[in-house]
């Protein structure tokens, strides 16, 4: 049997094949919600404009509602047959009303009514990513508030470079956070006009009044050209490049946490609610869950590449090529998702080895910056000579296998004659991060302030 949906100038079926390329209900589905709202706010219209009677725009409406509740519940019958989300629903219609139900296709296409539906579903995704990320953030800065002053090493190159504190640390994720939440809410802002109206490519020639349907579905106006709002799909590129700039940042910070919590650094520990086993070696307790999250990236920004390959060269209007859009933004909003909610667990469950931290943060020389730094202060050296002399002094301890802050004064001297007993004040670790106070700076209160100005923000937006 030919298609019911569009089959009138077809005598047959579509092969076993076609249809199984065809078909996206098995991922469109997820766009039920929106494209009842879509279809709603499009029946009300068409009444409004007279284009179809209030009657019917009332069973369509009544019709649709079931059709929410019936998915909802889990009680529909999604079939391949109908190809997509648009005709099952439609298909269902029917059955529900009868032939009202025909005329809900009126001065639409599946065109403008998938790109509506998507940008919909997207912007809807959008904003629940912007709250999993302000929790993310809350944890963090929280974190940070207990730990000013904990001192870690801070490296360059992964090797030790000087002391900061674990708080700052943990603030620069939120600083990246908020960096990826003003994206997402920049890509939402320019995605946020209605294409419904556009019908398949050309507009339409009933009385639609596309300012309403746009206001009803919250949208900020409707699309200016009716060719453009078919075909554009630079709302799913930009959030994906958005969410895959997201996912980057916290691939990074799950990298820490791997490297944080191996016995060979030990700067950090999970509970056993994030932590997992091996089936052979009884001893390990394995980090999986950051490892995931740093292999997720590889599918957010596989979903980046994908959709700009989809449409890079694409012709206008509408191509099919476009109903590849939705299966990997679906999966990488789920991934982000995810991976965010992992990240906020394990910074709420992680505790930092203090002493260890402290400890590894003293090594490798960590404060010879400091020392550097008290040349130029005290003895009034041009910076390039006080590194060279503190690169001596370093060489100096590194021969007798001890740290800076337990060289004697007498090496010291031995390089350079004037440094006296105070310079000792500025090796420790704890002054080292304690002098950091610039703009932005490692010292505990700048951190003790940042953290607090962030948990402020932060309460102030869920007002
Ligand atoms: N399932 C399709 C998609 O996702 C809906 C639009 C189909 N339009 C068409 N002219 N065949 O793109």
């Amino acid at each position: 049997m030919a298609n019911k949906m569009w089959g009138g100038r077809f005598a047959s079926a579509p092969d076993a094949i076609m249809e199984k390329i065809n078909v996206s209900i098995d991922f469109d589905w997820h766009l039920y919600r929106q494209d009842i709202a879509a279809s709603k706010a499009h029946a009300g219209m068409l009444a409004e404009q007279g284009i179809i009677g209030a009657d019917d725009a009332r069973k369509i409406v009544q019709g649709l509602d079931t059709i929410l509740s019936e998915i909802g519940s889990g009680k529909f019958k999604f079939k391949r047959a109908l190809e997509d989300i648009h005709m099952n629903v439609e298909a269902r219609l029917a059955e529900l009303i009868g032939p009202a139900a025909g005329r809900l296709h009126t001065a639409r296409s599946r065109n403008d009514q998938v790109a509506t539906d998507f940008r919909l579903w997207v912007r809807a995704r959008i904003d629940d990513i912007d709250g999993l990320l302000s929790d993310y953030q809350r944890a963090l800065a929280e974190k940070a508030l207990e730990h000013a002053a904990t001192v870690m090493p801070g490296f360059t190159h992964l090797q030790t470079a000087q002391p900061v504190t674990f708080g700052h640390h943990l603030l620069a994720y939120v600083e990246m956070a908020a960096r990826d939440r003003n994206r997402l809410a920049g890509a939402r802002a320019r995605l946020n006009d209605s294409p419904l109206g556009a019908a398949a490519l050309a507009g339409t020639s009933f009385p639609v009044d596309r300012h309403a349907t746009s206001e009803a579905l919250e949208f900020d106006g409707p699309m200016a050209n009716s060719l453009d709002a078919v075909s554009d799909r630079d709302f799913v590129m930009e959030t994906l490049a958005a969410a895959a700039i997201a996912s980057v940042h916290l691939s990074r910070f799950a990298e820490e946490i791997v490297i944080w919590t191996s016995p060979l650094t030990g700067l950090i520990k999970l509970s056993d609610k994030f932590t997992t086993g091996s089936s052979i070696m009884p001893q390990k307790r394995n980090p999986d869950a950051a490892e995931l999250v740093r292999a997720k990236t590889g599918r957010i920004v596989g979903a980046l590449n994908s959709i700009l390959m989809v449409m890079k060269g694409l012709p206008l209007a509408y191509q099919k090529d476009m109903q590849e859009d939705k299966e990997g933004t679906i999966d990488a909003f789920d991934a982000l998702a995810l991976s965010i909610d992992a990240m906020t667990g394990m910074v709420r469950d992680m505790q930092p080895d203090v002493r260890r931290m402290k400890e590894a943060a003293g090594q490798g020389y960590s404060t010879a910056t400091d020392l550097a730094d008290w040349l130029v202060r005290t003895l009034k050296m041009p910076f390039r000579e006080a590194h060279h002399v503190t690169g001596r002094i370093v060489a100096r301890a590194a021969a007798e296998g001890v740290e800076l802050h337990k060289l004697p004064l007498k090496e010291m001297q031995l390089v350079e004659p004037r440094i006296a007993k105070p310079v000792y004040d500025v090796l420790s670790v704890e002054r080292s991060v304690e002098s950091r106070t610039s703009y932005g700076g490692t010292a505990p209160k700048n951190v003790r302030a940042q953290a607090k100005r962030w948990l402020k923000q932060l309460d102030k937006e869920r007002e």
